[in-house]
């Protein structure tokens, strides 16, 4: 009898771990995909297909092939709750870079032409002197993705790379160029090279991001200080092609954002309202896998991009409205 109860009881256990939803997003915190296990999307970039986003990112979980480098793919259709799709690009060292090469921020863009999932990263040697970045292709948004080639866009060195996806479909890169500062260039027709550059933006910043809100480009980054965070800034234009207005603090300086990096903004437009999320890593430096991800809604509008101090909140994706909530997922 007892025994019977104590299965009963482990099997009812099971049921509701397993049925876990999680209800808020919780910035910092670990973050649980379907499998109970922290997502592993770092450096990461969303696209939405239909009603589902794909969350693609660094897949840094501990035992991993070191001859290998990882491209997870999560897919979700709350923006809440993630349904590993698995490792979608698992690539040997592909032009002899040697011992710790490095394949950093990958993102997911999908040509209706081609019909083609094309997949940009940031190609390096383990001084990062290559400079390059990288494509793979798909025919389906979760892989696997096959390598094709690796170039530097308009002859410049390209390190972090960020993803913007304009209002009407248009496909950009953002790319880190040391000193010169970060480009951002259209994409060619079929997504496989880059055709133009819009922008070559004077401030030496990474993670760069874009956003179209209400008429204003706003794009973001951080300072180069490698893994350590910073105060990430933000500059507004009217036209892609500039002029950007001077750079600003987007959290209080002291911060260092919330202790985080910047890797995209995602819009979500809504039948009620639009909410913009600023999309960050807390990097952990000597622990990979557990760096966390720090996404909150921005205020935003008439100019100015503010993150404020991160807590619990949930987002409905129909009506594109926020609130803060209380932590539930506990
Ligand atoms: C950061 C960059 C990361 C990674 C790191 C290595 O500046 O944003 O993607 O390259 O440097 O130190």
């Amino acid at each position: 009898m007892i025994r019977s109860t104590i299965i009963c009881f482990l099997i009812f256990i099971a049921a509701i771990t397993t049925n876990a939803q999680n209800k808020i997003i919780n910035p910092g915190a670990i973050w649980p995909d379907d499998r109970g296990n922290h997502v592993q999307a770092h450096g990461g970039g969303i696209i939405k297909i239909k009603d589902t986003y794909y969350w693609y990112g660094e897949e840094r979980a501990q035992g991993l092939d070191p001859k290998f480098r990882y491209v997870s793919c999560y897919s979700s259709k709350d923006l809440t709750n993630w349904k590993f799709k698995g490792d979608v690009v698992k690539m040997s060292d592909p032009e002899n870079l040697g011992d710790g090469w490095i394949l950093e921020r990958p993102k997911v863009y999908y040509n209706k032409s081609t019909r083609k999932y094309v997949m940009y990263f940031h190609l390096d040697t383990r001084n990062y002197q290559y400079a390059r970045v990288g494509i793979a292709v798909s025919d389906k948004p979760d892989g696997n993705y096959t390598f094709v080639k690796s170039f530097r866009p308009l002859d410049h060195q390209s390190r972090d790379i960020g993803q913007f996806i304009d209002d009407d479909g248009t496909a950009y890169l953002i790319f880190e160029d040391r000193a010169l500062g970060f480009h951002i260039v259209k994409l060619a027709d079929d997504y496989m090279s880059v055709a133009k550059e819009m922008s070559l933006v004077h401030m030496p910043l990474e993670g760069g991001a874009v956003v179209h809100y209400n008429g204003l480009y706003y794009a973001i980054g951080s300072s180069l200080t490698g893994w350590d965070p910073n105060p990430n800034k933000y500059a507004t234009a009217t036209s892609l092609e500039g002029p950007w207005s001077e750079f600003k603090d987007i959290a209080p300086p002291e911060t260092k954002t919330y202790h985080s990096q910047s890797t995209m903004m995602l819009k979500v437009v809504g039948t009620k309202t639009t909410t913009v999320i600023f999309m960050a890593d807390q990097w952990k430096p000597n622990a990979q896998w557990d760096s966390r991800y720090l996404w909150m809604p921005l205020e935003i509008g008439d100019g100015k991009l503010w993150l404020n101090e991160p807590k619990p909140w949930s987002i409905d994706v129909k009506t594109g409205e926020h609130k803060f909530v209380a932590d539930t997922n506990k």
